[in-house]
């Protein structure tokens, strides 16, 4: 199988919302939460800072098996947030309100040194393969080409194979709560 890292398009849109499902940790999740999910964790990405969002796609059979997406402004990232996606998300059910604020503010303090933040999955069946460390690599290319400080995210403490994925990939533990805030300066 050969690989290759191509920018975000609209049409990739479905393929990336179809791998954030499939590998959420309860895909039976409400129908209503998995709203929340994409909103929280795809779609303001893709809508806002779609140049800095990427995927893996197999150019034999055009399949796309992952994806990286980033937001390089947390400031521009935090008002939409709060401005626009939260009202959305509280029409679903009221206590999405302090999930999203919850997931937003704790970006807050490492802002400065990592203006950067990124969420990625690559597709059940696809993993441990390596396109994980093309996705994240293609990305820390870009980011330093646009000189952005540095990156952060979330990760579950119990999420053993991403916790060795970033790891390896030098982007360490900066702070935790129920989560490890994890970051690298680029
Ligand atoms: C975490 C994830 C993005 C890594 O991408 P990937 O393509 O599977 O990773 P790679 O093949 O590039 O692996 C690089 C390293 O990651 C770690 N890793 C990857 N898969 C692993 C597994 N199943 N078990 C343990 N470690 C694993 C290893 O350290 C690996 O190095 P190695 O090949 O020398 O063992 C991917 O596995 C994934 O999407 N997982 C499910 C969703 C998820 O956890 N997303 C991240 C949320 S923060």
């Amino acid at each position: 199988m050969s690989i290759e890292i191509i920018n975000f398009k609209n049409d990739f849109l479905d393929d990336i919302r179809a791998i954030n499902v499939a590998v959420s940790s309860n895909p039976n999740k409400p129908y209503e939460e998995k709203v929340l999910c994409q909103h929280l964790y795809i779609d303001y990405y893709t809508e806002f800072s779609k140049e800095n969002c990427f995927v893996a796609r197999d150019t034999e059979t055009g399949e796309i098996v992952g994806y990286i997406i980033s937001e390089i402004d947390y400031q521009r990232y935090r008002n939409h947030m709060l401005t626009y996606y939260i009202p959305q998300a509280k029409a679903i059910r009221k206590e999405f309100e302090q999930v999203i604020k919850n997931e937003v503010e704790v970006y807050a303090p490492f802002n400065l040194q990592y203006d950067a933040h990124l969420h990625m999955d690559v597709k059940p069946g696809h993993q441990h393969k390596g396109i994980g460390t093309m996705l994240i690599q293609h990305l820390l290319t870009h980011l330093r080409k646009i000189d952005c400080k540095g990156i952060m995210l979330l990760v579950s403490k119990r999420n053993e194979k991403a916790n060795n994925f970033y790891e390896k990939n030098g982007i360490k533990i900066i702070g935790e709560n129920e989560c490890y805030i994890r970051g690298k300066i680029l």
